[in-house]
């Protein structure tokens, strides 16, 4: 294939953003809604705000209620998917969660739930979508992680060894499933100025900002549009020859 021979754009395409209603995952929602592609936002929060955002734009966008770490639910909005527009292109995986805790404090609970949004609801949405993708030869599969695994950042343990999790899938599967035109890739997303300061009250609050932004080569914390224009660069058709592979947007901090 020649490059003008690439499809230009994500025009019918349908993209699941899980995470969507706020913060980086909004920012995704319009970038592909600019390059085409009609909106489906999966989150447990009202996402009402983002489909504005994105029909502002002159974008298609619905959103659906899901709690991503649950089974039935995964399975019924993925049913409605396919329901409504008879197929599944491009997932991004967004939900996360995030908490900075000293290892000694963390509850067994507290360690779960980690565990629990970052990587099972990965492992239920993924496995849901796949047959779709591969009925129909195409998929981008897109997952965010994030730079702390490479910089060991204190107080992140829980947090780290899920966002590792995501590295380690992303290039398993990328192997598993390249033969059907479809591929897994993650994001290593740096200090985003979404992040709000969830544990102001905590000793440990200010952590990310005290470690991470002097590391950085470029002195300012990502914007989410910094993010999703890489989102958008691996949902096109023309990036299919990249997969299993984990970008770092960062500002450069995990260049060490
Ligand atoms: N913001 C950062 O600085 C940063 C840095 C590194 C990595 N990341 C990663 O990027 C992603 C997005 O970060 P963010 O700061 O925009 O997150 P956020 O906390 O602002 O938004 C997360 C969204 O996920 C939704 N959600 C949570 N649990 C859910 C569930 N079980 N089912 C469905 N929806 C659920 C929330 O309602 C929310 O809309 C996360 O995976 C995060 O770990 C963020």
């Amino acid at each position: 294939m020649k490059i003008h021979e690439f499809e230009k754009g994500l025009s019918d395409r349908v993209a699941i953003i899980t995470g969507a209603a706020i913060g980086n995952g909004r920012a995704f929602c319009e970038r592909l809604a600019e390059e085409g592609a009609k909106i489906v936002i999966a989150d447990i929060a009202d996402a009402s705000e983002t489909v504005e955002a994105v029909r502002a734009i002159g974008g298609e966008a619905i959103a659906l209620t899901v709690d991503c770490s649950d089974q039935i639910s995964v399975a019924e909005m993925v049913k409605t998917v396919m329901d409504m527009y008879g197929r599944i292109d491009i997932l991004v995986h967004n939900v996360g969660m995030y908490d900075e805790e000293p290892f000694e404090l963390i509850s067994f609970n507290q360690w779960k739930k980690m565990l629990d949004i970052n990587l099972n609801s990965m492992f239920l949405v993924v496995q849901a979508v796949l047959p779709f993708m591969k009925q129909d030869s195409f998929g981008r599969i897109i997952m965010m992680s994030s730079n702390t695994v490479w910089l060991g950042t204190p107080y992140l343990t829980h947090y780290a060894t899920a966002k590792m999790g995501v590295i380690g899938f992303t290039r398993s599967l990328a192997a598993e499933v390249g033969r059907y035109g479809i591929t897994v890739n993650a994001i290593s997303v740096g200090l985003t100025a979404t992040q709000r300061p969830i544990n102001e009250k905590r000793a440990t609050s200010g952590t990310i900002l005290q470690h991470i932004l002097p590391e950085q080569a470029i002195r300012r914390a990502d914007e989410p549009e910094d993010i999703a224009n890489v989102v958008a660069f691996l949902s096109l058709p023309a990036s299919g020859i990249i997969t299993g592979q984990t970008i770092n947007v960062d500002g450069g901090a995990a260049r060490h």
